[in-house]
Order: C-alpha cells, then sequence, then structure tokens
C-alpha cells in the first residue's frame, strides 16, 4: 500500500487531508500536526525551516513514507525548497495560496488574498504574485492581508475569537483601496481557514466566491505519486494521526470536519 505523510502545524492540513481521502481512497496517510509549535504565520523563518526538516525526518524514518504533502502554506513558502534538496530521493507536494485559481474565476479582476505572515512575507509568494500578475491584457487587483491570529483561534476552535479575527482582517482588507470596486474572489491562503469559511462567507457576503487548494493539491499529488484511480475491490486506505503536542484538538478536529473516530497514536 501507498503510504503518504501529511504534515502541517496544526489541524489546518486536515483540509487537505480531506481532498487527498476523497481522491487517493486507496492510500494510507500519516498526518502530523506539529502543535506543540503552532501557529507557524509569526514565527522566524528558520524555526519554521527547522521544523518542517524534524518533521519530515521523523516521517521517513517512523512510516517509509512514498511522498510528503506539506499542507501548509507558511511552511511550503518558507521550507519547501530545502526540504527537497535534503531528501532528494522523496517526492515532496507543496501547497500555495490559490492565485492562479483565482484570477482564473474572478469577474471583476479584484482578488484578495487572506494568508499568514509568514506567506505573505516569503521570496515564494512573491516570485507568484509577479506571475499571476505579470499579465498586460488582463490587469489584475489583488489585496493581500496578513492574518495574525486567525489560524491559532482556528487551532483552539474558538468561535468567537474566530468571529473577532476574520472581521478585523477583512476590514483591513478591504480598506486598503476603498476607491476602488470591491473584490468578488477571496483566496484562503492559509489550509487552516477552509475550516472558517461559513464565518468569512457570512461576512464577505454571497457575491464573494472563497477559493482553497485541497482538491487541487490533492490532483496534484496523484500525478506526482503516478497513483492509478482504485481498482475494484482495492482495499481502503486509511489514517494514521500523530501530534507533537496535545493530542484532543486534533482528535476533536478530525471528528468534526472528517467525520473520524481515529485517535491520535501513542508516540
Ligand atoms: N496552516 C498553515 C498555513 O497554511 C499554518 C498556519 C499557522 O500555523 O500559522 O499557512
Amino acid at each position: 500500500m501507498t503510504t503518504v505523510g501529511v504534515f502541517d502545524s496544526g489541524v489546518g492540513g486536515l483540509s487537505v487531508l480531506r481532498a487527498l481521502r476523497a481522491e487517493l481512497p486507496q492510500v494510507h496517510f500519516v498526518y502530523l500536526a506539529d502543535n506543540a509549535h503552532a501557529p507557524y504565520g509569526e514565527q522566524a523563518s528558520q524555526t519554521v525551516l527547522d521544523r518542517a526538516l524534524r518533521l519530515t525526518e521523523r516521517l521517513r524514518s517512523e512510516y517509509k513514507i512514498d511522498g510528503l504533502v506539506v499542507a501548509c502554506n507558511t511552511a511550503t513558502a518558507l521550507a519547501i525548497d530545502e526540504l527537497r534538496h535534503t531528501h532528494r530521493d522523496l517526492p515532496f507536494i507543496g501547497v500555495e495560496p490559490a492565485l492562479k485559481p483565482a484570477a482564473a474565476l474572478t469577474r471583476n479582476s479584484h482578488i484578495g488574498v487572506l494568508a499568514t505572515r509568514g506567506t505573505v512575507h516569503s521570496t515564494r509568494f512573491a516570485q507568484l504574485l509577479h506571475r499571476v500578475t505579470d499579465e498586460p491584457q488582463r490587469p489584475l487587483h489583488v489585496r493581500i492581508q496578513p492574518c495574525d491570529g486567525l489560524a491559532h483561534a482556528i487551532e483552539r476552535a474558538d468561535p468567537v475569537a474566530i468571529r473577532e479575527r476574520a472581521r478585523f482582517h477583512l476590514s483591513q482588507l478591504h480598506a486598503q483601496e476603498p476607491h476602488r470596486p470591491p473584490i468578488d474572489t477571496l483566496v484562503l491562503g492559509c489550509t487552516h481557514y477552509p475550516f472558517a469559511s461559513n464565518i468569512l462567507q457570512a461576512l464577505c457576503g454571497a457575491g464573494v466566491q472563497l477559493v482553497d487548494t485541497g482538491e487541487a493539491v490533492a490532483r496534484r499529488t496523484r500525478a506526482v505519486l503516478s497513483l492509478e484511480a482504485p481498482a475494484a475491490g482495492t482495499g481502503p486506505g486509511s489514517v494514521t494521526l500523530l501530534s507533537t503536542g496535545d493530542h484532543h484538538p486534533l482528535e476533536q478536529a478530525a471528528a468534526r470536519w472528517l467525520g473520524m473516530s481515529a485517535q491520535v497514536a501513542a508516540t
């Protein structure tokens, strides 16, 4: 059976795991939440890089993984080049804010991006932004908002804090260019944010479409690992949950959002 590692700073990568399980039901996924060191988004880039290297070594040594999904925009932005360099024999699939899909979806060319501070200030994000906006035929207007505290509120499953952080950051985003038309497309550039999509959608209004990367990453994982659609009768895949800190947030999030009753494996 193919085994694929998945990691994030905490529960956010479950939004990617949900899509991975739908796309690749025959695969064994090992999901590692680094919640003892979350959130990543407001930490020094060297800290995030060190953590990504440690998690990769752990998943490789304990689980013989065939590929690794870095289900975190911040860790992808700050660490994936070094991960690929250090582990040349392991296929990596990263995530990045869905700017390209948003550019294809927007009708009025006004896009918002919510992401962590670490992602927004990374070189990788600057390059992505440049690639997407460097289209003279169709100028795009992109408003970018680093969302301190939002992933942490989602990690704590604190609805009051989620609503307060979401409201604050969206008001900052809208205030950036008040003379321009409002955005019609909002990129959820952190894997935690899909778990606040009801609140974000209500705050933005029905006219704004929210875009995340889970399904695209799942399709990319299938392609990178050359996995076929599961043949009839293929045994079902499975999920092992691991965390570096308190197990309860991950178990509760997996039950609530993925309908999984799995316990976090003892380590
Ligand atoms: N879920 C992560 C991301 O996609 C990290 C959030 C955080 O830990 O700050 O960026």
